[in-house]
């Protein structure tokens, strides 16, 4: 069996993030918004490092206004990633692109993007479930809106919370308050962290906000003894190979430290970030790892399996999708 065909985990994917290119511009003529200068002449988007990289996502996330419009998103994303083998997602979902923070409004985009995933899993058969993320450059403030908006969603479908965007911008524990406010609604949690920010901004992860899961965290591989804690403390890392590369974390797929934090015994998973920004869908980055470091069938069973371990989903949920994996 080709690699690329078996069944998928995906743990880390920024919904927004997620939006073709083509979907934005469809919103953008709808609403006749002028976007023209996110897109390149081919209609990819157009970036040249990762602050900019945010700041063309928050312009396209200028078309995403309504419920409705997080219900298409929440279909086209989920129909691209069933056809690409993934049987089970975790997307993050910002408040801040949800309503603005708003609890009455977060409610709305949730109930919308929920009746989509009802919709495509008995359509695709792909399984979603929701990580509320806050926004690092929008400061803890805003963080405390999310986190909250987050603790009073938090259930079997809202799972976990986490943080994304800049990661050079302040410190892991400025946002102490939103972390403890979602573990205490009993949500799991993520941030990214050794992604932009060196061993130091993984170190912070664990000590202040003592999360169980990292986005990216792969530069932690510049410290041998953070690879041991890690390690020891079963820390499940959310990597993002194809969005590296692109980003320029490091130069291509056969220099990045997968392999070698995966042999060294840290927990990895495999994700795609962004998928439509960084020319990547889950099926190519298992292409790619193969090509790369000759993994094979047992080798993303085994990662799959640890992803399912790290999901955040309930243990009826995590049946259900082992099922799905065991399936020929
Ligand atoms: N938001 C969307 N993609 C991101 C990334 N790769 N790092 C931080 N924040 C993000
Ligand atoms: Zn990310």
């Amino acid at each position: 069996m080709n690699v690329a065909d078996l069944p998928k985990i995906e743990l880390h994917l920024h919904h927004e993030g997620a939006a073709p290119p083509a979907f934005i511009r469809q919103l953008a003529h709808e609403k006749r918004i002028d976007l023209s200068g996110i897109f390149k002449p081919d209609g990819s988007y157009d970036f040249r490092d990762f602050a900019h990289f945010l700041s063309v996502y928050e312009a396209a996330c200028e078309v995403l206004k309504t419920p409705e419009d997080f219900r298409r998103l929440t279909l086209a994303i989920l129909e691209e990633s069933a056809e690409n083998g993934v049987v089970y997602t975790e997307t993050f979902l910002s408040p801040d692109f949800c309503g603005g923070g708003d609890l009455a409004a977060w409610k709305d985009y949730l109930n919308a993007i929920q009746d989509a995933a009802d919709e495509a899993e008995r359509k695709y058969d792909i399984t979603l479930r929701g990580v509320v993320t806050c926004v690092r450059h929008f400061g803890p403030e805003q963080a405390k809106r999310s986190a909250y908006c987050a603790a009073e969603t938090a259930g079997d479908w809202v799972t976990g919370f986490g943080m994304g965007g800049n990661e050079s911008i302040g410190a892991q524990g400025d946002y102490n308050w939103a972390f403890d406010c979602a573990r205490e609604a009993g949500l799991r949690l993520t941030t990214h962290a050794g992604e932009f920010g060196g061993p130091e901004s993984v170190r912070d992860a664990i000590r202040h906000l003592d999360v169980e899961r990292i986005g990216h965290g792969v530069r932690a591989i510049e410290d041998p003894d953070l690879v041991g804690e890690l390690v020891d403390r079963g820390i499940t890392l959310e990597v993002c190979p194809g969005s590296n590369v692109v980003l320029g974390l490091f130069p291509n797929f056969y220099a990045h430290p997968i392999a070698r934090l995966r042999d060294a015994g840290v927990k990895v998973t495999i994700s795609t970030d962004d998928p439509p920004f960084f020319h990547t869908t889950m099926r190519r980055e298992y292409e790619m790892l193969n090509k790369a470091f000759g993994w094979d069938d047992e080798d993303f069973t085994a990662l799959n399996k640890t992803a399912l371990d790290a999901a955040f989903c309930d243990d009826a949920t995590r049946e259900n999708i082992l099922k799905r994996l065991e399936k020929p």
